[in-house]
């Protein structure tokens, strides 16, 4: 799958812009501010109607206008247009010039790997931020997966809400409980088994890909959660030990609301022993996994999008990178600067410079 032609009409520094891509190695390069990061922004957006960076969708349209509009001709066994229009009033979606309802009808059909700079807080951030970027990969490739999340949140909501209510009311009726219990169980087992077969996949790769970029280390990412290995009966009965200490805290104590995952290089987890370097690298190694994950299940590789990568990593590794992925990846780089990035991968790329607001193809090579 690659991105042909993107136009933009009042997207963030572009009044208007319309340019197309290669479906190999595309480079854009330009200065700090010039508006790079808000080019693969936009084809991000077109994917999954949010953006990566924080802000609301109003920050997205151009200082002074009042719609911004988003359009992309994405070529997978055949051509589609995307079309996003952003307003004060909302988010409209089209494809193919028809609007398109609902955003869960939208997304998922353009998929997508990113990485940026932020990414590689992930590893020291807290939990949530980790759970998160596993339910946006795992979600890109299984539908179902965000509707047991959804439910998920709704029965654990309900769940610490009755919870508070036995503990202000002694007589009120535990059976309740117990349909929650067994609804949050039965839901959170089904997610648990989501994510362990993700991770194991993630597992079959990570460490040929982090070796074969950083050229030694065995990186390995373990799914810590309370549901592993338990069955539902086991993990009914948890919750009903627990319950005095649950009702007193008002809040369900265990579940998959907790779950983390946790990188390992050579043993050891590279939260507290890696250096930054490492740390960057098995969040990039992490990404790439991502990348044939999303090939098995689709049939199709993404569209790869490396931020800012050569100001986190050197040109040996890069050129390590690169080398690793298929022609059939589309992959965009951003750079600020292309005169230490390796002649070989210069020569095979599509250039493009960002400039006064503009986005201009500097050579020729398909
Ligand atoms: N809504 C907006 N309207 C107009 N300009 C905007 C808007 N949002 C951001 N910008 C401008 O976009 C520029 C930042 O663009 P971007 O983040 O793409 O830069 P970059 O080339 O990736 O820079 P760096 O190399 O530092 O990462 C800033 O100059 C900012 O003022
Ligand atoms: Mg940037």
């Amino acid at each position: 799958m690659y991105i042909e032609k993107l136009k933009l009409t009042n997207f963030r520094n572009y009044e208007s812009l319309d340019v197309s891509f290669s479906s190999t190695l595309n480079i854009i390069y330009g200065s700090n501010g010039s508006g790079k990061s808000n080019v693969i922004e936009a084809i991000y957006l077109l994917a999954l109607t949010k953006s990566f960076r924080t802000g609301s969708d109003i920050n997205l349209i151009k200082k002074g206008a009042s719609l911004a509009e988003i359009k992309g001709e994405i070529i997978s066994n055949e051509k589609t247009r995307y079309q996003i229009d952003l307003s004060e009033e909302g988010k409209k979606v089209y494809i193919n010039s028809d609007k398109v309802g609902k955003i869960s009808d939208y997304v998922s059909n353009i998929n997508i790997v990113l990485f940026n700079p932020l990414d590689t807080k992930i590893i020291n951030d807290s939990p949530s931020f980790r759970r998160k970027l596993i339910n946006i990969d795992i979600s890109q490739g299984n539908k179902e997966y965000l509707l047991l999340l959804n439910s998920y949140e709704k029965v654990l909501r309900n769940r610490n809400a009755y919870l508070k209510q036995l503990y202000l009311n002694g007589n009120a009726s535990k059976d309740y409980l117990d349909v929650l219990t067994s609804k949050l169980v039965s839901i959170g087992k089904k997610i648990n088994e989501c994510r362990k077969t993700y991770i194991d996949k993630i597992n079959e790769n990570i460490a040929k890909i982090y070796e074969n970029i950083f050229e030694y280390g065995n990186l390995q990412v373990i799914y810590h959660s309370s549901f592993n290995d338990k069955t539902e009966k086991e993990l009914f009965e948890s919750y009903q030990k627990r319950y005095y200490k649950e009702r007193e805290m008002g809040k369900t104590l265990s579940g998959i609301h907790h779950d983390d995952i946790e990188f390992i290089l050579d043993g050891n987890p590279i939260r507290d022993y890696g250096s930054v370097g490492q740390q960057k690298n098995a969040i990039i190694s992490f990404k790439l996994a991502e990348l044939i994950i999303i090939k098995e299940l689709k049939d199709e590789y993404p569209i790869l999008i490396l931020d800012d990568l050569f100001s986190e990593l050197d040109n040996a590794k890069i050129n390590n990178i690169i080398k690793m992925l298929n022609k059939e990846v589309q992959t965009f780089i951003t750079s600020t600067d292309i005169d230490n990035i390796d002649k070989s991968l210069l020569e095979n790329s599509s250039i493009y410079l960002v400039k006064d607001d503009k986005v201009e193809r500097v050579n020729n090579n398909e």
